[in-house]
């Protein structure tokens, strides 16, 4: 495994947003279907932990938004989570479709070689518990993979406990706008790559962050000329909703 700081990125340069972007329930299965079926290599998904300490995919602390359950995530077991209706509220196509543990998600990847970027997503107050219990599982379920997951965070609570649970791990911080500090978070971290916003990145920080030796992601890019930028200024993975893009890069 090549590692991202200093000696290059094993990770291709688009990303499916929540699993499979806007043509997909987000943070399913159905969603890293459709990426496959759209032809990424690579897929980002959000990760909580359930009541009974499940690695489950969920972006939002509460249910109701992306699934038929009410309030915090973090107070149901999987055997209940795992009843919900996590497509409906997308299109009826996809009623039914489940939450998936991570290790569901593990199973699929492993098998139609799809490189995942884990993102840890905490509970309210449960940053250091999430980090830790994601990171080990990840590196149970990746075990032997050519390319292992990538993990990343906007906590560095989280980032510091994935790094002492699993340091083989490569670790990146999210952050919205980068901060002048950008390069001591990143030491501290002992983070890969740094993943920011692309609306918010100037061309002078993704100069420096290059020059620095770290991987550079940009989430969420959903327009071409966009992508188009932050490529030319040395950007090496966008995080996109839009499916169709590989094909259309390709023309
Ligand atoms: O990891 C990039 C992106 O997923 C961060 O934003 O809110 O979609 O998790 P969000
Ligand atoms: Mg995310």
């Amino acid at each position: 495994m090549t590692m991202p700081h200093g000696t290059g990125w094993p990770y291709p340069p688009l990303m499916a947003h929540r699993g499979g972007g806007a043509l997909a329930p987000e943070n399913t299965l159905a969603g890293f279907r459709a990426a496959v079926r759209y032809g990424f290599s690579a897929a980002e998904c959000d990760v909580k932990l359930s009541a009974d300490q499940i690695c489950v995919l969920m972006h939002d602390d509460t249910l109701e938004r992306t699934s038929s359950g009410h309030g915090a995530l973090a107070l149901q077991p999987m055997a209940g989570l795992a009843e919900l209706d996590a497509g409906s509220w997308l299109g009826v196509e996809f009623a039914g479709e489940p939450i998936p543990a991570l290790a569901n998600v593990a199973a699929y990847c492993r098998a139609n070689q799809l490189l995942l970027n884990i993102e840890l997503k905490p509970g309210p107050g449960q940053e250091a518990m999430t980090g830790r219990l994601v990171a080990q599982a990840a590196a149970r379920l990746w075990a032997g993979s050519e390319v292992p997951p990538l993990l990343s965070s906007f906590s560095r609570v989280a980032l510091l406990a994935a790094a002492t649970a699993a340091p083989d791990l490569p670790r990146a911080w999210l952050t919205e706008a980068v901060p002048d500090d950008w390069a001591s978070v990143l030491e501290q971290l002992g983070a890969v790559a740094l993943h920011v916003d692309g609306q918010l990145l100037t061309r002078p920080q993704a100069a420096a962050i290059k020059a620095a030796g770290y991987g550079l992601l940009c989430y969420t890019v959903n327009d071409l000329a966009s992508a188009q930028r932050l490529y030319q200024w040395g950007v090496d993975c966008l995080c996109t909703d839009r499916l169709d893009w590989p094909l259309a890069i390709r023309r």
